[in-house]
């Protein structure tokens, strides 16, 4: 499979995350297109992929009023249709319902979304192994 990656990121945990995931998607034979930032994305990276990931954060006041951040931005993406999509975001304490929001815009720009995952910023390195693990299963290409 082919996967091409778009991240918004303030202070690179979402970064850093989508790198991990990367490299855990790559270790099950993946093959990804481009690491772009969402607002300036790799257009060729999402055109050669089937499977396009989008992570971004999640901003608000912690217990109460958390969103996506930047998701006009999302809004704004290339039209994916055709295409596989899958959301993830990065929180500290609470992630809210930002899943549901990114699944929604990703259903506007045309694409099958197969999954989501909130990844907590002090587990990033474990919840991207489950993103992948959840991913190459949910697609069936392991
Ligand atoms: C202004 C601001 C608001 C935030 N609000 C929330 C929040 O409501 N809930 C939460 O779980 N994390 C919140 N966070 C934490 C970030 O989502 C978390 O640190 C994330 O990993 C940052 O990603 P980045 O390093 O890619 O920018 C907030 C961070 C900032 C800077």
């Amino acid at each position: 499979m082919k996967a091409a990656i778009l991240i918004e990121s303030l202070t690179g945990n979402t970064w850093k995350a989508g790198e991990l995931i990367a490299a855990n998607l790559q270790q099950e034979n993946w093959s990804i297109t481009g690491l772009s930032a969402v607002k300036s994305p790799d257009h060729a990276s999402i055109q050669e992929a089937d499977t396009v990931i989008v992570g971004t954060w999640v901003h608000g006041l912690f217990v109460v009023g958390q969103a996506p951040w930047a998701v006009d931005r999302l809004r704004a993406l290339p039209a994916m249709s055709g295409k596989k999509a899958v959301a993830f975001c990065t929180f500290a304490l609470n992630p809210g319902k930002s899943l549901d929001v990114m699944t929604n815009t990703l259903l506007s720009r045309g694409a099958e979304v197969v999954g989501g995952l909130a990844l907590h910023r002090g587990k990033l390195s474990e919840h991207a192994e489950e993103f992948a693990i959840r991913l190459v299963d949910s697609v069936g290409a392991r």
